[in-house]
């Protein structure tokens, strides 16, 4: 089994390939060596329904039997009714053209590329940039590592990125600065998550950015993009993040919880406005053979419906608030900078000094080397941060997780940073 193990991760030391996890079951995971494991990260934030439900398994194996593969453009019934479930209980107005996809870099490339496609298609190719943030996270393609400000994650592809334009992350004016210096008929798009995941641990913008960045977009004729591949479907407490700040994006797009982690899943969410040019010239826009794929549109039906049935959209935003709530006291550690988050969507930034907020140094790995005590401890959490905040965890549980496992995650985490960190 070891030497099975070890084959399969062919990047990394044999004597750090992790056990085989053997089943999982609403928060817990339960590994070969038999060691439990809370699962407070939610795998990478994807994980919103709880592990283990058997009726998205039967839904997965029903759709299966019945046609295991046609190609994305025609229709089977899981794909009509997901469509349908999505438009009408789940997206924002207006926002009813659906295009699913196989996850979150290909639901952001698809954007991008619909985005730029839309332009072409009204006579306007010269407007082909995309604005996206100096600390953001949009995929791991090339187009949306160019879109994306992750540092470490572009390093070693720089010369072959895009050279796409960044604003900062907090300031909207700054981005109207950056629309003007490159000239506004040059930008397609704008691109943001709404609460900052992967690259700063559960980062809130100020009130207002949301709706002055909606506002910049319609001035110059730019489309606004939202990423929600990790705050979508209820992670921040509210459908989608955007819903915090009543901004309707041209495009929204989101995996991630869409199939609560059953299935591999995305989706890229728009307007008739957005999609009629492009179809006038008759462009379309190529799909991907498994985009659309009807066993995990039948994991996102099976899905969807538990998040509608058990209310757990609500329980996301309730348990976040009481999980802030618990996690609070960490801040009173010397390592930790802040604890931050909406909904069951929550960072702890880690700092070398808290006094002056002074960051380790990225080369340090102290988020890294938290989270693996962490799960030396039982509990998963995800490592996140880059550039200036260059360390922080980020707690993302499925929306079905208790007091008691919430009580678990505080305590283990405050004896990792201690350990790690030193007190
Ligand atoms: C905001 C955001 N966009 C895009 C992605 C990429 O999604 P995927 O890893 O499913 O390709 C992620 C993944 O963490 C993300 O958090």
């Amino acid at each position: 089994m070891d030497e099975r193990r070890a084959a399969s991760y062919p990047f990394i030391p044999t004597s750090t390939v992790p056990p085989v996890v053997e089943s999982a079951d609403g928060c817990t995971l339960y590994f070969s060596d038999g060691r439990e494991v809370i699962d407070a990260g939610g795998g990478a934030v994807a994980v919103n329904i709880g592990h283990g439900r058997a009726e998205v398994a039967e839904a997965v194996a029903e759709a299966t039997r019945r046609v295991s593969y046609v190609i994305p453009p025609w229709v089977t019934e899981e794909r009509i009714t997901l469509v349908e479930m999505l438009r009408e209980k789940w997206l924002p107005p207006g926002l009813d053209r659906v295009a699913l996809v196989s996850g979150g870099s290909e639901s952001v490339d698809s954007a991008i590329r619909l985005a730029v496609s839309h332009f072409t298609s009204i006579g306007q190719p010269e407007r082909w940039k995309v604005i996206g943030r100096e600390v953001s996270y949009h995929g791991t393609t090339m187009t949306t590592l160019s879109a994306g400000g992750h540092r470490s994650r572009r390093r070693g592809f720089e010369h072959i990125l895009t050279d796409f334009p960044k604003m900062p992350v907090a300031d909207a004016e700054g981005l109207e600065k950056v629309i003007e210096s490159e000239g506004p008929d040059t930008i397609a798009a704008v691109i943001a998550e709404p609460v900052i995941g992967a690259a700063a641990g559960a980062l809130l913008p100020p009130d207002d950015w949301w709706p002055d960045v909606r506002a910049i977009c319609d001035t110059h004729g730019i489309l606004l993009i939202a990423d929600e591949v990790m705050t979508g479907f209820g992670r921040t407490g509210r459908r989608f993040g955007v819903d915090h700040w009543n901004v309707v994006p041209d495009i929204l797009v989101g995996g991630k919880g869409l199939s609560g982690g059953y299935a591999p899943l995305g989706g890229v969410y728009t307007s008739d406005e957005v999609v009629a040019p492009i179809a006038e010239v008759g462009a379309g826009m190529m799909f991907f053979t498994f985009s659309a794929h009807s066993a995990a549109c039948a994991a996102g039906i099976a899905a969807l419906t538990i998040l509608e049935d058990e209310d757990l959209v609500s329980a996301s935003a309730t348990k976040g608030a009481d999980f802030l709530v618990r996690l609070r006291p960490l801040e009173g550690h010397a390592h930790v900078r802040e604890v931050r988050g909406l909904g069951l969507m929550i960072g702890v930034e880690l700092v070398e000094d808290e006094e002056s907020s002074e960051p380790y140094a990225p080369t340090a790995g102290m988020a890294a080397r938290v989270v693996a005590e962490a799960l030396r401890r039982g509990v998963w959490v995800y490592p996140a941060g880059d550039g200036n905040a260059p360390d922080a965890l980020l707690i993302g549980p499925p929306f079905t997780i208790s007091e008691a496992e919430m009580d678990t995650v505080v305590t283990v985490l405050g004896e990792a940073v201690s350990t790690v960190c030193g007190d």
